[in-house]
């Protein structure tokens, strides 16, 4: 049985992450600041090692500790609009934050890593599904920090021995059990149950995009089949000597509307969403294709879109 860290491994994502890699199988550590991560994320047997990834030292130690194999890096800061008022903040956190644990695993001689990316390192690309090899052009220093972040492990990786997988997550949304749910209000589908909370009308941005309905096209994928995609990827770092960058998508868009309706089935009514003006810097479409990461890993989505509104549900 092999042991992974998984840095961030009390936040949203990580929680889910924690429970797939366990159910593979595998033992697993946890190692979070809980700046934004909650302990009770957590369950009661998975080791915390409550410290920053910046704290090199702290992670050496948790990595020599627990006889660690590999390593799920999750811990970074990652609201883009955050990220253009704070670029010294995210490239302190995001940027330092890989460097640090490069350096403690290159110590304790850890060689496997996968590394949580971001669709955001495209920025705005022509042309949809967007392929691995499109050239990568971040519009937010946030996407900047995750493009450096795949560089500085790529150029590591031929210095210290890893075995390393770049997986660029597009749109996360859902929740694998209620109390696993994303509580931070970033993004649309947590917006829209804060906004029926307040009982105000949920809003679209912009209905005048080049898309068949008018409103921007995202990928939307479930955390759970997202969290076995790193398992996936672990499982493909421990059986060979790996370097891929993966897209983690459906290879599906949905519109806001289609989302705003599938939140209006799932609540059982009409949720009366409007239509606002466009947000500052939204690309109308932004669509993976999953192809790569079904040839090499054998992973697909296997959530839909129904399931993702429903699990999301405050009540
Ligand atoms: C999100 C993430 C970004 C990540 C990217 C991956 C944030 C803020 N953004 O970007 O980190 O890299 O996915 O692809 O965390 N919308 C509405 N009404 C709302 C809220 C949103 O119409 O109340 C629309 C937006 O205009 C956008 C879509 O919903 O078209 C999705 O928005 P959002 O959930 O914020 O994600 P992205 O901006 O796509």
């Amino acid at each position: 049985m092999t042991t992974w860290l998984i840095t961030g491994g009390a936040g949203y994502i990580g929680a889910h992450v924690v429970r797939a890699l366990r159910e593979s199988g595998r033992s697993v550590v946890v190692l979070d600041d809980l700046s934004t991560g909650h302990a009770d994320r957590i369950p009661d047997d998975v080791p915390l090692a409550q410290v920053s990834v910046l704290d090199t030292p702290s992670v050496r130690d948790a990595l020599r500790e627990y006889a660690v194999d590999g390593v799920v890096h999750l811990a970074a800061k990652k609201a883009v609009g955050e990220s253009v008022e704070q670029p010294l903040h995210y490239y302190r956190e995001n940027v330092t934050g890989v460097i640090s644990l490069l350096e403690a695993m290159r110590d304790e001689g850890v060689h496997n890593l996968v590394y949580s990316s971001s669709a955001a390192v495209y920025g705005e690309p022509p042309w949809s599904p967007i392929r691995e090899e499109t050239p990568c052009a971040p519009l937010s220093p946030y996407g900047e920090t995750k493009l450096v972040g795949e560089w500085m492990i790529r150029a590591a990786a031929s210095a210290q021995r890893l075995s390393w997988v770049a997986l660029r997550y597009f749109n996360v949304a859902g929740a694998g059990a209620p109390e696993l749910r994303d509580t931070s209000v970033n993004n649309l589908i947590p917006m829209v149950y804060a906004a029926l909370e307040r009982g105000v009308a949920p809003q679209v941005f912009g209905s005048d995009y080049p898309t068949p309905d008018g409103s921007c096209i995202r990928d939307y994928i479930h955390v759970s089949d997202l969290a076995d995609a790193h398992v996936a990827a672990a499982a493909y770092c421990e059986a060979n000597d790996a370097q891929d960058v993966f897209n983690v998508g459906t290879g599906e868009g949905a519109s806001v509307w289609e989302v705003m309706a599938a939140v209006s089935e799932a609540v059982g009514h009409d949720i009366g969403a409007v239509a606002v003006a466009r947000r500052t810097g939204d690309p109308p479409e932004l669509v993976a294709s999953a192809d790569r990461i079904a040839g090499v890993l054998g992973w697909q989505a296997r959530r839909d879109l129904a399931e993702m509104v429903s699990s999301a549900r405050l009540d």
